[in-house]
């Protein structure tokens, strides 16, 4: 049997190829972008005064407001103060499974939720705040101290903004998400909402309705505040969600509470800036302005300058088309199999959209189940599998039997696409090449690698058994067929695999079935676009590890709820941990040199490509930050701050599908 020396499997890791479509933002504070005061004066568009206000439908818009709304400052807007008119049109490839969006279903992404969720705090604009300076923005709770020791954080909510259909924001909604929803484990999380991803034993209450007090372990956990913004810490609203929830409605299933707000209900309250009125299936969603929105501009108008937004539910892939031929108005270009069409469309003087390529922000990773005690309850060949996951060499061998060059080219030629070792993505703050390992491709090695732990072909079919005499292995790959890309890597994998003599099988399903199917923990291999705890490190750091049990994209607790993590997998958990209570930089880039260190020797996920995106809006928006990423802490549709987006007057488009119209009853017909 041939043994291989470690050493002799790693090698170089080449540069990513240059790529020099940048635009930089123009680094600020956040202090240059918010405040929150009370301003002399408030204004709304004339329509709405004249219509709702006047005819007593509607209160005034300065009771609509909180005693001290958020301010954006003016010398942050591009184009400065904007005006109301106009619609943005998004595309998106998901559809909503109903708008429980803290009971855990999905809204269809592309956005909505983005928009519908206000959170605590807020990160995506953080792709402009000096690095030096980086914290959360303050949203929802306007402003937080600690406590002398360290382990308290009280945090002041805005007073008395209100919900879109009028009843007051306070503490009460606040608790209810995280006690009734959070820490309830009968309500699985759409997103990163776990106990565990605020720390072990942290505690939290309401001082009063706009004060709430953190209790945490450590000391000065400033990290957690990354996770109070989108995607962790968005309350929905309690008023109507409570009386639905089993704890409060004992004949209600937690199935029953998840579903009970469908696509079809109407005017679901939120306190983002615009509010679903309109569903057609496979249609369109269509929104109007949130006439309790509680952000407004420095001459005192009520913000979004957008009355209307549409989703139009169609593909990601048709996103790209529309945007860039003027029919859509946005699109993350994130799929690399259309960019040079988009790039060339785009570059024509004549383009409709202007199209912004960022940074490698985009990538895509092989994940193998590793849990071997019951997570998704897997049958005999699944256990099987699981093993060979929890294997360093197999997981070795894999890894080199991908040719990641080739599979980077098979979706895009140029230079766009770089070899990804796994980990943390090159050209990110935290990344350090020296603490990389890289194992290039080597397809003998692999197939030596696999005789050394007994795979071989032992009934000359072509494909490896299991030891002893065991059926072909036999591996299922999940990925989403809402993504072309997806698919397409997956299958680069399949092929990739035959001359290793695995067998691996095509999982394919919709975005919301794979969703699924990751949360439940069924599945062998996983081919997933990475999140951006991969890029920014200090959004969604919890689950960069399995910190707890439900955390990690791919281990998660088995059938006793407990995470049988392997040792290395242990030594992830306690770096990230300490990364978590750290907030000494130097400590903190220190610790992620060890992560990704540990993360890439040990081929915590095989790595395959990461690429730039590109963000496409049409022209005729004004108020779009230079450099907007189309993922960093947050996708672009956080990063872009939509309510301060408008159209100049001389541009605008006839595209409202509801003119002067505001958001209905909740679960009322529609606009009114
Ligand atoms: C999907 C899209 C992304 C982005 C997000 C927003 O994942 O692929 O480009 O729009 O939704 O949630």
């Amino acid at each position: 049997m041939l043994a291989i020396p470690a050493q002799e499997l790693t090698g170089e890791l080449p540069d990513p190829p240059e790529f020099a479509a940048l635009s930089e933002p123009t680094f600020v504070s956040i202090s240059d972008i918010l405040e929150y005061k009370a301003l002399p004066e408030y204004h709304e568009p004339d329509w709405v005064t004249s219509k709702y206000v006047d005819a007593g439908t509607l209160p005034p818009v300065a009771e609509r407001l909180p005693k001290e709304p958020m301010v954006y400052k003016t010398g942050n807007m591009p184009e400065g103060i904007g005006v109301y008119g106009d619609t943005m049109r998004h595309v998106i490839g998901g559809r909503p499974e109903g708008w429980n969006y803290i009971g855990g279903q999905s809204q269809g992404w592309g956005g909505i939720d983005i928009g519908l969720s206000e959170c605590l705090t807020r990160t995506g604009p953080l792709f402009e705040v000096k690095a030096d300076e980086l914290e959360p923005m303050p949203n929802l709770a306007k402003s937080w101290e600690w406590s002398e020791d360290g382990h308290e954080l009280t945090m002041h909510l805005i007073e008395g903004a209100k919900w879109s259909d009028g009843d007051a924001f306070d503490a009460d909604d606040v608790m209810f998400f995280w006690n009734d929803n959070v820490n309830d484990p009968n309500v699985t999380p759409l997103n990163n909402a776990t106990p565990e991803t605020f720390g072990v034993g942290t505690t939290l209450e309401a001082l009063d309705p706009y004060t709430i007090k953190w209790t945490f372990k450590d000391v000065r956990p400033t990290q957690y505040l990354y996770a109070m913004a989108y995607g962790s810490f968005c309350p929905g609203p309690s008023h109507i969600l409570k009386p639905e929830h089993p704890k409060y409605k004992p004949s209600n299933t937690y199935e029953q509470y998840k579903n009970a707000f469908p696509p079809e209900y109407m005017n679901i309250p939120v306190m983002g800036a615009w509010v679903p009125v309109e569903y057609r299936p496979d249609d369109i969603i269509v929104m109007r302005r949130n006439p309790y929105y509680w952000k407004v501009d420095e001459n005192g108008n009520q913000l979004p300058y957008l009355n209307e937004m549409h989703y139009r539910l169609s593909t990601w892939a048709d996103r790209d088309v529309q945007a860039v031929a003027g029919s859509g108005d946005f699109s993350n270009l994130e799929q690399a199999e259309s960019y040079v069409e988009a790039l060339r469309r785009s570059a024509e003087d004549s383009a409709p959209a202007r199209l912004q390529f960022g940074a490698r922000t985009i990538g895509y990773a092989l994940e193998m189940n590793l849990s071997a005690n019951g997570w998704g309850e897997p049958d005999e060949r699944a256990q099987r599998v699981r093993e060979l996951n929890r294997n360093l060499d197999f997981r070795k061998a894999i890894s080199i039997a991908v040719d990641r060059q080739r599979l980077g080219e098979s979706l895009v030629r140029g230079p766009f696409t770089a070899i990804y070792p796994g980990g943390l993505y090159a050209g990110t703050a935290y990344y350090d090449k020296a603490s990389t390992v890289y194992y290039p491709y080597n397809i003998e090695a692999a197939g030596a690698l696999l005789d050394g732990i007994g795979l071989v072909d032992t009934d000359g079919n072509g494909i490896r058994n299991f030891p002893d005499g065991g059926p072909d292995v036999e591996i299922t790959v999940l990925a989403n067929t809402d993504y072309g890309t997806d698919t397409n890597l997956a299958e680069g994998v399949i092929a990739q695999m035959e001359p290793l003599g695995i067998r691996v099988i095509a999982n394919f399903q919709s975005g919301t079935a794979r969703d699924d199917m990751q949360q439940a923990g069924q599945f062998d291999w996983h081919v997933r676009r990475q999140g951006s705890e991969m890029v920014s490190v200090v959004q969604g750091t919890a689950q960069l590890a399995p910190t707890g049990p439900r955390t990690s994209f791919f281990h998660r607790g088995g059938t006793d709820g407990t995470v049988d993590v392997l040792p290395f997998e242990q030594e992830l958990v306690d770096i990230v941990n300490k990364f978590i209570s750290s907030s000494d930089n130097a400590e903190r880039a220190e610790l992620m040199k060890q992560y990704q260190h540990i993360y890439t020797e040990n081929i915590y996920t095989v790595g395959l490509t990461q690429y730039p995106g590109a963000l496409i809006i049409n022209k005729r928006f004004a108020n779009i930050p230079a450099g907007a990423p189309i993922f960093m802490f947050n996708w672009a549709e956080d990063n872009i701050i939509r309510e301060r987006v408008f159209v100049p007057e001389d541009k605008q488009g006839d595209f409202e599908l509801h003119p002067e119209t505001l958001p209905g009853k909740p679960g009322g017909a529609g606009p009114v």
